[in-house]
């Protein structure tokens, strides 16, 4: 081959022919004859791993990113060998292995069409100045492919043309196309001849992807280290893609308490105490629904973690539970750098446990950051985490913290070109002993991992809430997320909602933008649209500098004051159906925000679509990301669905306009759906009511919607104690039936459903509740909702 010379040239080396096939129950070794072992495992009927040795000896099997309660399992497994292949069968895929190159191609077990072929597949370049390899991949990229996922890369949603790096990096007032950024999440998705698959590269080392940028029909992928070690998953939807890789790298192990899906209002900083109570006091005089409340670095003593500023905050407990008594959680941020200060017990204490990093020759790792210079845990020592997680005792067992907020732990070092830690910096990595080459990737989800696990033993019974800058593929299991230092523009309002979309299809559901932007100054305008945005994101939080002014809701005028008051109620009003959605998340791998590639794949216009989305199962949204704007252009995808303002029923599969004035956005709702809604409160657990809302979007025909509730806090759901209900609707011209069943023991307080009517086609002559005639007067004045037991099983409305 051409290339291959060419490669070879530029120090290339290339797996040779098969000579010998080994099969261990699930695994397969395949060795060629210069010593590259390609070890392929079985893990699930669609998905299976890929790894390869150049030496013949494979590092220890270690990854901070695959979850043991990953399912493993496959119904069918066959291999067998051809002329020119071996052939591994499952009942998803077939793998075809060429024994002359080693390269491999998949096709769908089903149709035999081709999913996946390598173009060189496996190749290498030995590195001498770290030893090991640069690792390397190529694919060739079908006619019409495209590349969606990569967590928080600041790009359109499709990734067909573009490459990128995943290095972990504090990238302060970054923009559109900035890369890399915060979170390295080496996992993407792809689809062509409408079948998706994804590949996870599970390497920590600093790695590239290039989807048919540098040559336009082939995609590749590298590391500069470590194994090729990749997770081939097949769909052939998206969906199952997106919800197989949530599963392999894992769900959040609890839901969050439902406080955490408030919204949540931020600072750099409010202090002192007086200031908190004002910012607070004024969302309560205003009745902007707000439940939590963040202290930024200016509540530490010289910014040492776990000290206070007696100064500014003389009694922490009792301001934390005042705080509390008003619906608000208190939320602090926690760095990972610790000051050099012998008469600091948090530095004194890792000191003598020998816990901070270590440059490679013994010297500490020392850097700046906000308290000047510092030194680092090393989160990838086990022992250190569970140091690090018990120094959260006081703040959430005694003074009452309900949150914490890791930053600045990609690490950031300040002052260094870099803006981290050299290469040479030693770490434990679980005993699997590397330099910083290896692990930069993950120690911030180290650190988050390290502080969820403190939260959540100084929380219990209560769920704990961790939110983190730096990410590696599987942080989800442990923390929130939001997307670092943006800019108030329109251009970074748009880049949220890109981030937000690819976070979900990356896995990383919980998670958003700092709304209004964190540096420079929002006009009005700009802060409104960008907080219906928000009011759609999973985690939901204002946040900004604070060096250029204010950035509460009420700054801007009333104007801007009142929208924002009525999109934060829209948020509190669907906390039950968004609670929902991370109910399924947990559950089933279901990503809470679907880009419209991920919603309806076998529509091609949706494959270039970045800016609508649906929040999930249902609501279609769109910000306006535009000045002056009195409405956009957006593509509503396949279906019928509501406007949610006007109840005017659109027909999808095409692009429309849509008005959308200061005070409105486009939102739409899937006909036949069951939107389940609670009354406005000014925090969760505000009010003890009576009744819920289920919004009824009539359709002629059928269609399933959930409903998921338990104590909203605490794990007693995990023990039964929820409630699944499924609403199954079936609407016809003269007749409609709206049939419940509910799973689980948890019996929620209120105890009846208002059921509102949107566009019932008919006039109501007669009604059955459990087939049991009830008098028509007992339909709602208005004549369009009814009010009943929440435990009815069938609701039957007969019409002329
Ligand atoms: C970093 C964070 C930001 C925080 C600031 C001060 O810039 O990204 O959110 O406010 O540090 O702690």
């Amino acid at each position: 081959m051409i290339v291959n010379t060419e490669l070879e040239q530029k120090g290339n080396l290339f797996p040779s022919e098969i000579i010998n096939y080994k099969k261990d129950v699930d695994t397969l070794y395949f060795t060629t004859k210069n010593s590259v072992v390609l070890q392929v495992t079985v893990v699930r009927d669609s998905v299976i791993r890929f790894r390869y040795s150049t030496t013949g000896k494979f590092d220890n099997d270690f990854s901070y990113g695959i979850t043991i309660h990953a399912s493993r399992g496959y119904n069918f497994l066959d291999v067998s060998e051809e002329d020119k292949y071996y052939v591994i069968k499952t009942s998803k895929l077939i793998c075809k292995i060429e024994k002359q190159s080693l390269q491999v191609s998949l096709y769908d077990a089903k149709d035999m069409v081709l999913i996946n072929q390598d173009e060189i597949g496996f190749h290498w370049e030995e590195s001498y100045e770290f030893g090991g390899d640069i690792v390397k991949m190529s694919k060739i990229s079908q006619k019409a492919e495209s590349y969606y996922g990569l967590g928080d890369k600041p790009v359109d949603v499709n990734l067909k043309g573009k490459r990128f790096e995943n290095w972990v990096t504090d990238s302060y007032a970054f923009g559109k196309n900035t890369d890399p950024i915060y979170k390295a999440i080496p996992f993407y998705t792809s689809i062509h001849d409408n079948k998706s698959y994804g590949i996870f590269f599970d390497n920590t080392f600093k790695t590239h992807f290039d989807f048919a940028q540098e040559r336009r029909n082939i995609t590749s992928f590298w590391a500069q280290g470590g194994e090729m070690n990749y997770y081939f998953i097949y769909g052939p939807q998206m969906s199952d893609v997106v919800a197989n890789y949530t599963d392999l790298t894992g769900k959040p192990h609890a839901l969050p308490p439902l406080w955490a899906l408030g919204y949540h209002q931020c600072k750099w900083s409010y202090y002192p105490e007086s200031n908190v109570k004002q910012i607070t006091q004024k969302f309560r005089d205003l009745k902007i629904p707000c439940d939590a409340i963040y202290l930024d670095i200016d509540y530490m003593d010289g910014f040492r973690c776990f000290t206070w500023d007696k100064n500014y905050f003389p009694d922490p407990k009792r301001m934390v539970k005042e705080l509390e008594n008003d619906g608000f959680k208190t939320v602090v941020i926690i760095d990972p750098g610790i000051k050099i200060d012998l008469e600091y017990d948090v530095f004194k204490e890792a000191l003598d446990k020998d816990y901070f990093c270590k440059r490679a020759d013994g010297p500490y790792m020392k850097g700046k950051v906000w308290p000047g210079e510092c030194y680092f845990p090393d989160f990838t020592k086990p022992e250190v985490r569970e140091w690090w997680s018990g120094l959260f005792q006081e703040l959430i067992e005694d003074i009452g913290v309900k949150g914490v907020w890791n930053d600045m732990n990609e690490p950031a070092v300040m002052e260094v070109p870099n803006k981290t830690f050299p290469n040479d910096v030693r770490h434990d990595y679980d005993g699997n002993q590397c330099s910083h080459r290896k692990a930069h990737n993950v120690y911030g989800m180290q650190m988050a991992r390290a502080t969820y696990h403190g939260l959540k033993k100084y929380s219990y019974p209560k769920r704990p809430f961790v939110i983190t800058r730096a990410a590696y593929s599987g942080t989800q299991r442990y923390t929130s997320s939001w997307f670092g230092d943006n800019v108030a523009t329109w251009e970074h309002l748009a880049v949220a909602n890109n981030q937000a979309q690819r976070m979900a299809m990356s896995g990383f559901s919980f998670a958003g933008s700092d709304i209004g932007g964190f540096a420079e100054q929002p006009q009005g305008e700009l802060f409104a649209r960008w907080i219906q945005l928000g009011i759609f994101h999973v985690f939901c939080r204002v946040h900004s500098s604070g060096d250029h002014g204010d950035q509460e809701p009420w700054v801007f005028g009333e104007e801007i004051t009142d929208i924002v008051r009525k999109f934060v109620e829209i948020r509190y009003q669907l906390l039950p159906y968004l609670y929902t959605a991370f109910w399924n998340h947990i559950n089933n791998g279901t990503p809470i925000l679907k880009s419209l590639v991920l919603f309806d794949q076998e529509d091609q216009h949706t494959h270039y679509r970045s800016d609508e989305f649906v929040y999930g199962e249902q609501i279609l949204v769109c910000p306006i990301q535009e000045p002056n704007a009195k409405g956009r252009r957006m593509y509503v995808p396949r279906g019928k669905w509501y406007n949610f303002w006007t109840d005017e029923v659109i027909e999808g599969g095409k692009e429309t306009w849509v008005d959308a004035d200061l005070d409105s956005m486009p939102i739409f709702i899937k006909e036949g759906a069951v939107i389940p809604k609670y009354p406005v409160q000014q925090y969760v657990g505000e009010k003890n009511f009576d009744e819920i809302t289920l919004d009824v979007y009539y359709k002629i025909g059928k269609e399933k919607s959930q409903l998921y509730d338990d104590a909203h806090d605490g794990y007693d759901y995990k023990k039964g104690r929820y409630s699944l209900r499924t609403f199954k609707l079936t609407g016809k011209k003269k007749e409609f039936i709206l049939q419940q069943h509910k799973e689980g023991k948890f019996d929620a307080n209120y105890s009846k459903f208002k059921i509102v009517f949107h566009n019932l086609p008919f006039t109501v002559t007669s009604v059955q509740i459990d087939n049991v005639e009830i008098d028509l007067n007992d339909l709602n004045s208005e004549k369009h909702s009814i009010t009943i037991d929440k435990e009815f099983t069938e609701l039957h409305l007969f019409g002329k």
